[in-house]
């Protein structure tokens, strides 16, 4: 294939969300190459080279994603779609409510709902449930038992129904719409004094936060930012799954989490990297060309859309030897690259858009692993294959298992 298809990808891509860039760049032997893309012109990149670059000041997020994804996934106004000073003032706020001292707040709420589980459980559905538990109360918000099916349907459905080719993304845009109307009611609460989160929780501080100049957020706003904190974290469910689904997988694995717990040689962050590199969650991201640029000899023109493959870098050959095996150890004396490792997002947490939920990822992640290596659990008969157009490509049964 030449570096420019003459045709339009978007069936293909849906069709094969995950593979579909770093296939098309091996056949055009490249990190880059173009496409349409639901019409318009878009460049495709791969590769931990090519990341550094769609981080670099040549690339902006303004008007970045398509509807489709604000309409689901990430509503409108967020902090998704700024730049510069006004990007980095907001992103400050989500550092500090969700950064690496903020973790065990939630992880003590996380390990008090997993307790509670029994008998059978599809671990995604079960995960969603004991999550949104756990990050409303860490949150400020109230959810009396009756509302907690509502709401955790709700939350999930935001990033289980933001496929675009698909009949599903209408429960998306009616879940986007029910969310926001929801945290747009808590966020006039707070601000009228009805209610009154104690301080430092999510919702009182965005509900009340202002910007350098001094102003609240609008109200739709503060509600899609809430919903930032609320529903990323129901999402760590998928990788919870994926967790599972790999220990089940490779039960070496599973048996050195099992026996090692409290070793010398902690394993279970070096696990938790390997599914974080390895499962199939969020497979691209988009920006726009902010000035004419090019990569690996393909011409970027000012304001073209531009495709970063997650995928495809995180198995990397040039980054990661054996890419495609499941292996732990790699992680054991892995330096950190900001640019090799992407499963959510590269570049500087603070300056860039790389995702500030990391922390919490990986400590519910580690802390499920330490839960489910001290537990008895069987996995019975299901169809445990990852359903590879989906996002995230969940197993098709939500991994079922049996808790003695
Ligand atoms: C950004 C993935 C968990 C809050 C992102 C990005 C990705 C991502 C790929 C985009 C990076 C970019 O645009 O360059 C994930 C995955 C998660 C997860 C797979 C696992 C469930 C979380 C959590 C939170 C969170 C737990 C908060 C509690 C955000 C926010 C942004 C973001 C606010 C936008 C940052 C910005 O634009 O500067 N995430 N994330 N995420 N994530 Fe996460």
């Amino acid at each position: 294939m030449t570096r420019h298809a003459p045709f339009d990808v978007s069936l293909a891509l849906a069709r094969d969300p995950y593979r579909f860039v770093s296939r098309q760049a091996r056949g055009c032997d490249g990190d880059a190459f173009t496409a349409r893309l639901m019409l318009r012109k878009t460049v495709f990149l791969t590769g931990p080279a090519a990341a550094r670059h769609f981080y670099s000041d040549a690339f902006h997020r303004a008007e970045a994603a398509p509807l489709f994804l604000k309409l689901t996934l990430f509503g409108r106004g967020g902090v998704q779609g700024l730049d510069g000073p006004d990007h980095r003032a907001r992103k400050a706020l989500f550092l500090r409510l969700v950064g690496p001292d903020r973790v065990s707040e939630l992880t003590d709420r996380v390990r008090r709902g997993l307790d509670r589980l029994s008998g059978r459980i599809a671990v995604q559905d079960a995960a969603e449930r004991v999550l949104t538990r756990a990050v409303c109360d860490w949150a400020g918000v109230p959810l009396p038992d009756h509302e907690l099916g509502r709401r955790t349907r709700m939350l999930s459905e935001l990033f289980e129904h933001a496929v675009p080719v698909s009949p599903s993304v209408l429960g998306g845009i009616t879940a986007r719409r029910a969310a926001d109307d929801w945290a747009e009611r808590l966020i006039a609460a707070v601000r009228s004094g009805d209610l009154s989160p104690p301080p430092n929780t999510a919702l009182r501080e965005i509900a009340l936060w202002r910007d350098p100049a001094g102003r609240r957020l609008p109200p739709r706003t503060a509600a899609v930012e809430l919903l930032n904190v609320l529903r990323p974290t129901v999402a760590i469910s998928a990788f919870v799954t994926f967790l599972v689904h790999a220990m089940h997988a490779h039960p070496d694995v599973a048996e050195q989490m099992r026996t090692a717990p409290d070793a010398t040689r902690d394993r279970i962050p070096d696990i938790v990297q390997e599914v974080r590199r390895t499962a199939p969650f969020f497979p691209m991201l988009i920006a726009r060309a902010r000035r004419d640029t090019d990569w690996d000899g393909v011409p970027i023109p000012a304001g073209t859309p531009t495709v970063l493959d997650i995928w495809g870098t995180n198995r990397d050959a040039r980054a990661w030897a054996a890419p495609g095996r499941f292996s732990p150890d790699r992680f054991h004396d892995w330096r950190g690259d900001a640019f090799t490792l992407i499963p959510q997002g590269g570049g500087d947490h603070a300056t860039g858009h790389r995702c500030p939920g990391e922390w919490f990822t990986k400590g519910i992640m580690e802390e499920v692993a330490r839960w489910l290596a001290a537990r008895d659990w069987q996995v019975p008969p299901q169809d445990l294959t990852l359903d590879m157009t989906s996002l995230p490509g969940l197993p098709r049964d939500r991994m079922l298992i049996d808790l003695a």
